[in-house]
């Protein structure tokens, strides 16, 4: 059996989640089992050998269900290898200080359990209906999406998470 990851996340409008299920397919390609799943869906991380936590940023925050699966799981989580990655707009340009800010933001994840290699800070997606008032306000049709998502550099880091974590790979079949 391959050894296999667990790749949660939490989500308001599905851009985490398709990071997450790219991160899971660079993990599959591999030849790993991994499994993406929303972190309020999490029953057990029992059958999993490594855990990878990623959540949006709102408003200099993470999402509360990225929180509470880390308070609920923390106990088993400091007994794995765990990775994590952030997903906000500021990751576009990651300055020394955009980096603190996303560092600070991730600190309930990261100051509960200890997390292995580079955390992933990803550039998300934006559209202006995500704001609750401007959305109200804007037809649907001009409200113009950026998707500042950068597929390469989540497949890169995706790549990299095997080593990161002390999973070994399996051996490509002959
Ligand atoms: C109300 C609001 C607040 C946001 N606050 C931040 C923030 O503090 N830092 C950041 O980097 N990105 C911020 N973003 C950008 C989101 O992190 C980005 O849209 C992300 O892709 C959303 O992910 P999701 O679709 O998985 O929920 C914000 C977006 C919205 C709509």
């Amino acid at each position: 059996m391959p050894p296999r990851i667990l790749v949660t996340y939490a989500t308001k409008h599905e851009t985490t989640q398709e990071i997450a299920d790219a991160i899971v397919a660079t993990l599959r390609e591999e030849g790993l089992d991994a499994d993406a799943l929303p972190a309020g869906r999490v029953a057990s991380v029992a059958d999993y050998d490594a855990v990878v936590i990623g959540s949006p940023l709102y408003m200099g925050k993470i999402l509360k269900e990225a929180k509470q699966f880390v308070d609920h799981f923390a106990d088993a989580l400091q007994e794995k290898p765990v990775a994590a990655f952030a997903v906000g707009m500021s990751c576009k340009d990651l300055t020394d200080e955009n980096r603190r800010k996303v560092e600070s933001a991730m600190g309930p994840i990261t100051g509960r359990i200890p997390i292995r290699g580079e955390m992933g800070m990803f550039a998300g997606r934006m559209n202006p209906s995500y704001i609750p008032v401007l959305g109200f306000f804007m037809h649907y049709d001009e409200a113009k999406t950026e998707d500042a998502r950068d597929w390469g550099a989540i497949r890169a880091w995706a790549g990299r998470l095997p080593a990161a974590l002390g999973i070994a790979v399996p051996p490509l079949p002959a």
